[in-house]
């Protein structure tokens, strides 16, 4: 089979705000589809990048006194911690303000002008007299047409819901100066979608076989249509806005620009050569070969943008258009709808911050998604209920249950499978060789319904040949291997069709087996006797309910998202405090006494503290990555020392020592603890 060429893209975040969990969730979709791809040997080029142009961008910048540019980049800045976080595995991240986008973008638009698809007319607008600039509808207020209800948008009513444009706003008013707008006229240019060409064109591309689901076929017809007296239909689309405008400019056209979503959907091109330019291969023959497949995944609000106006940009500048576009649902949070600047309750990145398995929302997601663009409810207990007694209650404890035997009584070596058992082996290969195939078209839903009656057959396998009985009966060693290594076959064919969903998990499970990265062709394989297994550790911990409770827990009122851009050591500042609250936090000079390791843990260290009181002080530290306990003992540091003890798995915490460290300590290691001049005494007070 020749390998397919495939060039796929998520939607690209404005950058005006950190990802939420709406973004996340497209991301672990598209991803599982790439890894699978790539587990099948095709070679796949998936990028993304920030969404960096538009009015809201512009005047968030100036009201946070920066540069769009330095906007953009701050907010680009805070993506990494959360894409590798997930195990998001993008080869390219860029910006559509870099030059690529520039050049794309303007020669698109003068190929779309040769043809004869772009016409000009001249419109009225509200203008704001003293901002100097038309004002988009999201910054026009006033009182409501309907029910009179003060402070609505230009575009509809938060109280009553009546739509209106904003000329039917009552005291009309800018949003960015307060000012009474004023009607004025301006030359814009429009991409000419409904000419014939386009319609025809549009009409073919959409119903073609493989481009779209069932159902945004549907929703598309409805655009389509004319009512009875000729109205309807597509309708050709405003590209330009007026100066000042952070965008595109737009050729021999001065003081316009490129309405933000024209240039969008050309940042996928522009990422794209952007990564091919780093890695030296030729982006236009790439594009130009009919074998190249370009994979868009959106979220259902933005079909319009992508299924009618980016194809047929595309086409009619002579450029190759999408073999696809995957359309999902929302993300609901129990059952609350998500808002597109602030998100929903719940965080990704504290998600991460409370240690909380990426693998756990992948599989979650994961078993969510069925390839319609269906919503797609978390719920806290049923995400806990699945993880725990999917993946820990069943899955990982095959290997749990029989991989100790075989470490401990064959010296890690498999064994022969026995014919009764092989009978097994051929069914979970039978079975989970269509998984691919639930992979290719999204059903990820069905795949690990699928893999976990696999799972259950396997576990049923385990509970009827008991190897921990046999392991007690003197004359069943050699059936006690053959079982145990039949259960580790099982537990690896599982694992290779789980790959795309659990990249860490099953990395961690490559390591166990002491085999290279898993692809799909190892279905068809096992690992065969005389093959040496590593030895088995816990691989995936339970979620814990007072994760849960965390991690919903109200957030502290933070600053503003559009002041809280910059972030030093990879996080926004904590908000304001006053002086009493500082004065409440009692920080004391300490003496290292004593330091030592802490049995059981990777991460702590025990220290004995002086702190110039009658006796020393216990407190743990989770600085062992950074410090050999013989670096510390003898130095003095900072600590909190009126910090409510705190009762630990290894013992009381009386206190915390204060070090610094990056928010993202994966990307940026270091844990550096604080030391004071010489001369500190134990017992002084730091204020
Ligand atoms: O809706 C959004 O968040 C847009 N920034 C998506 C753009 S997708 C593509 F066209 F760039
Ligand atoms: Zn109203």
């Amino acid at each position: 089979m020749t390998q397919r060429r495939l060039f796929v893209t998520t939607a690209l975040p404005y950058a005006n705000g950190n990802f939420h969990i709406g973004h996340i969730m497209e991301y672990i979709q598209a991803d599982i589809w790439v890894r699978y791809q790539r587990m099948k040997g095709e070679e796949v080029h998936f990028v993304c990048a920030d969404d960096a142009h538009g009015a809201p961008i512009m005047i968030a910048a100036e009201k946070a006194g920066i540069t769009p540019q330095a906007f953009v980049a701050n907010i680009a800045a805070g993506r990494k911690p959360y894409l590798d976080g997930f195990n998001i595995a993008f080869d390219n991240w860029h910006s559509t303000d870099g030059p690529e986008n520039h050049e794309l973008a303007q020669g698109i638009y003068r190929s779309l002008r040769d043809a004869g698809f772009i016409a000009t007319k001249t419109i009225e607008q509200f203008f704001d007299p003293e901002k100097n600039m038309f004002l988009p509808d999201r910054f026009i207020k006033g009182d409501c047409p309907k029910c009179g209800a003060k402070d609505q948008y230009g575009d509809s009513c938060e109280s009553c819901g009546a739509v209106y444009a904003p000329t039917d706003l009552k005291n009309p008013y800018s949003a960015l100066s307060g000012a009474t707008p004023v009607m004025k006229s301006s030359e814009h240019y429009f991409f000419k979608l409904s000419d014939p060409r386009c319609v025809a064109f549009l009409e073919a591309w959409t119903h073609a076989d493989g481009h779209l689901q069932p159902e945004v076929l549907n929703k598309i017809k409805e655009w389509f249509a004319k009512s009875e007296d000729g109205t309807g239909g597509l309708s050709d689309w405003d590209i330009s806005r007026d100066a000042p405008y952070f965008g595109i400019e737009i050729p021999d056209a001065p003081g316009k620009y490129f309405y933000v979503w024209l240039d969008a959907p050309i940042g996928y091109l522009a990422s794209l050569k952007n990564h091919f330019g780093k890695i030296g291969k030729d982006f236009d023959a790439f594009m130009a070969d009919p074998a190249t497949e370009q994979h868009h995944f959106i979220g259902k609000d933005i079909t319009y943008f992508h299924t009618l106006f980016w194809p047929a940009m595309l086409h009619f500048s002579g450029r190759k258009t999408p073999n696809a576009v995957h359309v999902h649902g929302f993300l609901t949070v129990s059952g609350e709808k998500m808002s597109k600047s602030r998100g929903t309750g719940l965080d990704p990145l504290k998600y991460l911050k409370l240690g909380m398995n990426p693998d756990w929302l992948r599989y979650y997601i994961a078993a969510k998604l069925n390839g319609r663009n269906e919503d797609v409810d978390f719920n806290a207990e049923d995400f806990m209920a699945r993880v725990n007694s999917d993946l820990v209650g069943k899955f990982v404890n095959i290997a749990s249950r029989t991989a100790g035997f075989i470490n401990k009584r064959f010296a890690g070596e498999l064994g022969t499978v026995g014919a009764e058992d092989q009978a097994l082996l051929e069914q979970l290969k039978t079975a989970l060789t269509p998984v691919t195939a639930m992979y290719e078209s999204l059903d990820y839903a069905r795949a690990l319904r699928e893999i976990m009656t696999q799972t259950d057959r396997v576990n049923e396998y385990v509970a009827h040949h008991k190897p921990w009985e046999l392991a007690k009966q003197p004359d069943a060693n050699e059936r006690l291997q053959a079982v145990c290594t039949t259960s580790i076959e099982a537990f690896r064919l599982l694992s290779i069709a789980l790959k795309p969903v659990m990249p860490a998990l099953t990395a961690g499970i490559e390591a166990f087996l002491q085999v290279r990265p898993f692809v799909f062709s190892d279905l068809s394989t096992i690992l065969g006797a005389g093959h040496t297994i590593g030895g088995y550790q816990h691989l995936m911990q339970r979620v814990d309910a007072t994760q849960l409770d965390a991690l919903f827990e109200a957030a502290e009122p933070t600053v503003p998202e559009t002041t809280a851009i910059a972030t030093p050591g990879g996080e926004a500042l904590a908000p304001t405090i006053t002086i009493d609250d500082f004065a409440k936090i009692d920080l004391r000079i300490a003496c290292i006494v004593n330091c030592e390791p802490v049995e059981g843990s990777t991460k702590l260290l025990r220290l004995t503290l002086d702190v110039g009181e009658a006796q020393t002080r216990n407190v743990f530290s989770g600085i062992a990555s950074a410090y050999q306990p013989s670096d510390l003992i003898g130095k003095y540091t900072l600590m909190v020392a009126n910090l409510a003890p705190r009762k630990m798995k290894f013992g009381v915490s009386e206190g915390m020592v204060l070090a610094g460290s990056h928010a993202d300590e994966k990307a940026n290691p270091g844990i550096y603890i604080l030391q004071p001049w010489p001369g500190a005494k134990p017992g002084m007070r730091v204020r």
